[in-house]
Parts: structure tokens; C-alpha cells; sequence
């Protein structure tokens, strides 16, 4: 997959508009912050979140290269602690939920982060047996589920693309009308 697969997967989760905050939680170097950073009219801020301080750095350097205009904020630390950031326009998971052991519990703690209003976006893979990289899967028909007992709002699956290893990787977002 590329930036254009990645924009792709989250397009259809972005409203138009300037001045949105949102955030990404387990960004790894990026791929999908620089998606949503191509994604969200300006101004935008994007909160990076990681436990990974190496990758956040690599993150920052590309953020700077090619959508320097995009405010980025970039948290080095567990998301399952307490942090401190402002109501979230819209947030987006993508395959850092398939590491979590309690799929709920953190899904409940970052939708906590959200504006009423404010979208979920998922990014994971279409599986629902483990894998090595891919410890507790989050199957589309898993996150529907999550999405309906964290109340998210409705969900609506906005893409996907084949996946060699493991099928379909897909993305999906839930939110409030
Ligand atoms: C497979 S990578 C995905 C990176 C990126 N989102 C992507 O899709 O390319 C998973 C990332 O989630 C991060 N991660 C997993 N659990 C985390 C946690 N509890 N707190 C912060 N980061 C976490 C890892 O450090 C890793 O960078």
C-alpha cells in the first residue's frame, strides 16, 4: 500500500472544514497521519500518539517535509494512560487495536476524547484467527460490535483493499448523525 491507498481508506471518514483537531492512536512513522494531514483542510492539528519515540521522530520529519502547514503534536507514551488532549474532531486506530488484549476497554477510554459529534475511524485487518502480527484481531463484524456497545453511533465501513497475508485489510468509521 502507498499514501494514495492510505488517503483512500480514510477519505470518506473526513468531513470538509478547517480548524479540525484530531488525533491518531498508534501512529507508528505515519502512514495514516500523513493521510489525514493530506485529508483535513487547513487549519488542522493532528495529535500523534505513540509509544514509539523513534518512529514518532521519523513521523515529524516527514510532516515537516511534505504537509509543513499541518500543526503536529506528537505524544511518545502508552494511550491506554491518561493524556492530555483537547475534545477530538475525529480519531483514528489503524492496526494498533489488534494489540490491545481488551478491545473494549481502550476503545471506550479514546472515544472519551471526542467531541459528541466526533468520528471513529478504524483501520484493521478482516480476520478473525490470530496471527502472529496480528494478535487479537478486529474483524469488520467484531467492530461493529465494539462500535454498538462503546455507543459510538452508527457504523459504516468506507473502504478496503486486498491484503496478500491476510485477506482484506478494511477501514471503518462510527460515529453520531
Ligand atoms: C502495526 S503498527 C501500525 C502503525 C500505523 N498506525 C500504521 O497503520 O502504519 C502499531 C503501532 O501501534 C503502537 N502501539 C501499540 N499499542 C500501543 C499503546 N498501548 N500505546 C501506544 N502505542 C501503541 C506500536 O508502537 C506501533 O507503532
Amino acid at each position: 500500500m502507498d499514501h494514495s491507498d492510505h488517503v483512500k481508506l480514510l477519505r470518506d471518514g473526513v468531513l470538509p472544514g478547517g480548524e479540525q483537531v484530531w488525533a491518531d492512536f498508534g501512529a507508528g512513522w505515519g502512514a495514516f497521519t500523513l493521510a489525514l494531514a493530506d485529508l483535513l483542510d487547513r487549519p488542522a492539528s493532528i495529535h500523534a500518539i505513540d509509544q514509539n519515540r523513534a518512529e514518532l521522530g521519523r513521523l515529524q520529519r516527514s510532516m515537516m517535509e511534505r504537509f509543513p502547514q499541518v500543526n503536529l503534536i506528537t505524544h511518545p507514551a502508552d494511550f491506554n494512560q491518561a493524556l492530555d488532549l483537547p475534545p477530538l474532531d475525529g480519531l483514528v486506530m489503524a492496526n494498533s487495536l489488534h494489540f490491545q488484549t481488551d478491545h473494549l476497554a481502550t476503545v471506550q477510554r479514546l472515544a472519551r476524547y471526542l467531541k459528541p459529534s466526533g468520528r471513529f475511524l478504524i483501520v484493521e485487518y478482516n480476520i478473525k484467527k490470530s496471527r502472529p502480527w496480528v494478535p487479537y484481531p478486529v474483524s469488520y463484524g467484531r467492530w461493529q460490535h465494539l462500535a454498538d456497545q462503546a455507543a459510538l453511533g452508527e457504523t459504516r465501513k468506507l473502504g478496503s483493499r486486498p491484503s496478500r497475508s491476510t485477506r482484506e485489510i478494511y477501514s471503518a468509521g462510527s460515529w453520531r448523525n
